[in-house]
């Protein structure tokens, strides 16, 4: 093996998955990325530009224009679209609304996983998203399917929203927003949303967040101990 262990976590929108991610790689010493934050700053840039979200070659000429970085020595991780910090303006309603537009279409996806890959490389990296299982990174160490009730989803972005201060948002209309961005990544042609066959599927409705973050660390710590030391010290 010719690089440190990948944990993939992917599942349907407000399961949990950045939170657990963040904290997982927190305690484990390894890199976060988020690859729905990139997704959402190609948005953004998209919408920046005033270019028409569906003309696909248009949109593929600024995924190429588009730098995303990420800076993740602060409190917060920034997220940059060619130095400037968009890390509030990628999570706007309006983003959050287009984002699977973009995010269906061909040369996005190719765009934006070959640099996903490329900073997985050498690994030691915790990875959430859609496609991160079945296609990012087919051969992580540990998969992660994490899901729950669209109730209980609804009811924690209605939780996050109050809590970054933004206006009211009520839970029937949080949930058809949550089902329509779930439909839209699941049905898509290219990598849809999709439990990978050997992804172990963690329900969290009735978990909290330090129990999912247990569950991946103990994941974690019996498949690298199930392989050889010295193969991951490279
Ligand atoms: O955190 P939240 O569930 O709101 O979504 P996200 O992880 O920030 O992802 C935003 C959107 O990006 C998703 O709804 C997908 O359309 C897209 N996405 C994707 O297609 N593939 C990924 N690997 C990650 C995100
Ligand atoms: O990335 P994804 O859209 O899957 O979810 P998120 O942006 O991490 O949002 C999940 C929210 O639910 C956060 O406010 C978490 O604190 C909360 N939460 C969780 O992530 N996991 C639990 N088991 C319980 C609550």
């Amino acid at each position: 093996r010719d690089r440190r262990p990948i944990i993939a976590i992917d599942g349907p929108a407000g399961a949990g998955k950045s939170t657990v991610a963040r904290s997982v790689a927190k305690q484990l010493g390894l890199f976060y990325l988020d690859t729905g934050a990139m997704y959402r700053a190609l948005t953004w840039f998209v919408l920046e530009a005033g270019v028409d979200l569906r003309d696909e070659p248009a949109v593929a000429e600024l995924a190429h224009q588009c730098e995303i970085d990420f800076q993740t020595d602060t409190a917060i991780p920034v997220v940059l679209v060619n130095g400037q910090d968009v890390t509030q303006a990628i999570r706007t309603p309006e983003v959050t609304a287009h984002v699977s537009t973009i995010a269906a279409q061909a040369a996005v996806r190719e765009a934006l996983v070959k640099q996903q890959q490329s900073y997985g490389r050498r690994g030691g990296i915790v990875v959430d998203g859609r496609d991160i299982g079945t296609h990012v990174f087919p051969d992580a160490e540990v998969k992660i399917y994490l899901t729950a009730s669209i109730q209980e989803r609804a009811r924690r972005r209605q939780l996050d929203l109050k809590s970054m201060g933004q206006p009211a948002a009520n839970l029937a209309d949080l949930e058809q927003a949550i089902f329509e961005r779930d439909r839209k990544d699941s049905t898509r042609t290219i990598s849809p949303l999709r439990k990978a066959s050997d992804a172990i599927e963690i329900q969290s409705d009735a978990m909290s967040v330090a129990d999912v973050l247990n569950t991946i660390v103990s994941l974690y710590q019996e498949k690298t101990a199930s392989l050889s030391l010295d193969s991951l010290e490279i």
